[in-house]
């Protein structure tokens, strides 16, 4: 007789970007991210984070209804708006899963070498202007390649 299978964990993935309602210094963002992974360890989230001239790129992965419950607590907190579901969907496996919250430094001029995104990038467009075809060219950079490396 087969073995059963293994029941897959429910997984899915969402990407939103925002506008900042503050000026975010590096203090301010490694604060962020020091509460960030420690509830998202509890919460078996894990992602990135992007944060470029006042506007953040994220990527959260995990049970959905965790994923959507942390969501919403997200789009609450005043020091951003303009928050922006691009991507929301079922995934087969964590592309960040080594990430409680994993943060990249990128710098304007690494954005702008991204493969597929320098007009977007050297056309001084921000985040928040990322439609879903460049949000997924954005994310394959960090999820394999050579950008992921910028990740910690
Ligand atoms: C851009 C941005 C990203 C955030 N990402 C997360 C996150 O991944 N996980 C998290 O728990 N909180 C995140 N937060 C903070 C939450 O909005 C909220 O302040 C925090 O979850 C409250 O945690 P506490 O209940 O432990 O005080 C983020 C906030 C901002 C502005």
């Amino acid at each position: 007789m087969e073995a059963e299978e293994e029941k897959k964990e429910d997984l899915v993935h969402c990407i939103y970007t925002s506008a900042s309602t503050i000026e975010f210094t590096p203090e301010d963002i490694t604060e962020l991210l020091e509460k960030a992974r420690r509830n998202n360890d509890k919460l078996g989230v894990s992602g990135m984070l992007l944060y470029d001239e006042g506007s953040f790129f994220q990527v959260l992965e995990g049970d959905p209804q965790v994923v959507a419950r942390l969501l919403k607590t997200i789009q609450n907190d005043k020091r951003h708006d303009k928050v922006v579901k691009i991507i929301y969907e079922d995934i087969e496996e964590r592309d960040f899963s080594e990430w409680t919250m994993g943060y990249s430094g990128a710098s304007r001029s690494d954005l702008q070498s991204i493969d597929g995104l320098n007009d977007f990038f050297q056309t001084n467009n921000t985040f928040v202007e990322l439609d879903e075809g460049r949000a997924k060219k954005l994310l394959s950079a960090f999820k394999d390649g050579k950008w992921r490396t910028s990740i910690n």
